[in-house]
């Protein structure tokens, strides 16, 4: 599996995604779908940007009783998307269930990552609202171990995270990573970020990046030049 720079295609239209997208003329970026354009445009925008040539990340971070998550990752794989993800706090039975629904007659099917505490989570948050009082380092951790254990792929991390998860999971275990920022760039709302540089040296396996291509004066510029500090 081969490092990628994943853009996040946080817009809330069809129009304005694809919008994006037509100055990309030749390459084929693999694109985050998020909760915000699904939800608008529903499976049509999944089906029109994969018709397109584009590898697609559907990031739905499912979470339910087992059940519910199998039917509806069944449905997912049917989309053929190339990646999507649930909250592995909905327990390893439910990501056992999901590993079965998303895999398709053949036996091929997407990778499943899983989201483990939310960035937005804090120590003091999670003590307080979730009654988990263990240091959140190794409640990710133990989350990461989980989905290795019910069979997923990888886990969606900070970079600064992804090398104790490969200590922990394996080399093989994906580390799919957001809060990335060009070196002197618009940090935003990111608290902890690190250069596609510094995400390519601590292993991070796939880097999320919204903001720093979707905003930027020439968006394939940018992209270009995430790939090759990423990829290259
Ligand atoms: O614009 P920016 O590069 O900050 O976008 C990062 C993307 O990764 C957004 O779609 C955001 O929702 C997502 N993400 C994140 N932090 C997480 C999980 C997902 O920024 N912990």
């Amino acid at each position: 599996m081969g490092k990628d720079v994943i853009i996040a295609c946080d817009f809330s239209s069809a129009a304005e995604t694809l919008d994006f997208l037509s100055k990309f003329s030749g390459r084929k970026p693999f694109v985050k779908i998020g909760m915000e354009l699904f939800y608008a445009e529903g499976p049509e925008i999944v089906r029109q940007i994969k018709a397109m040539g584009h590898k697609i990340f559907l990031d739905l971070k499912l979470h339910d009783i087992p059940n519910t998550v199998k039917k509806s990752m069944s449905v997912l794989s049917r989309l053929d998307v190339d990646m999507t993800n649930l909250h592995a706090a909905g327990t390893v039975r439910m990501m056992e269930a999901a590993i079965e629904g998303l895999t398709r007659p053949d036996g091929t099917r997407p990778l499943l990552i899983a989201v483990t505490q939310l960035t937005s989570t804090d120590q003091e948050s999670m003590e307080k609202d979730l009654l988990i009082k263990e240091p959140i380092a190794d409640v990710v951790m133990h989350y990461a171990h989980n989905a290795k254990l019910a069979g997923l792929d990888g886990v969606v991390c900070s970079p600064l995270e992804a090398g104790k998860v490969h200590d922990t999971c394996g080399a093989g275990f994906l580390t799919v990573t957001p809060g990335v920022r060009f070196a002197g760039g618009d940090v935003g709302d990111q608290k902890r970020v690190m250069t596609p540089a510094e995400a390519k040296k601590i292993g991070s396996d796939y880097i999320v990046v919204g903001r720093p291509i979707t905003a930027a004066e020439d968006p394939v510029a940018a992209y270009e030049r995430c790939v090759a500090e990423f990829v290259d």
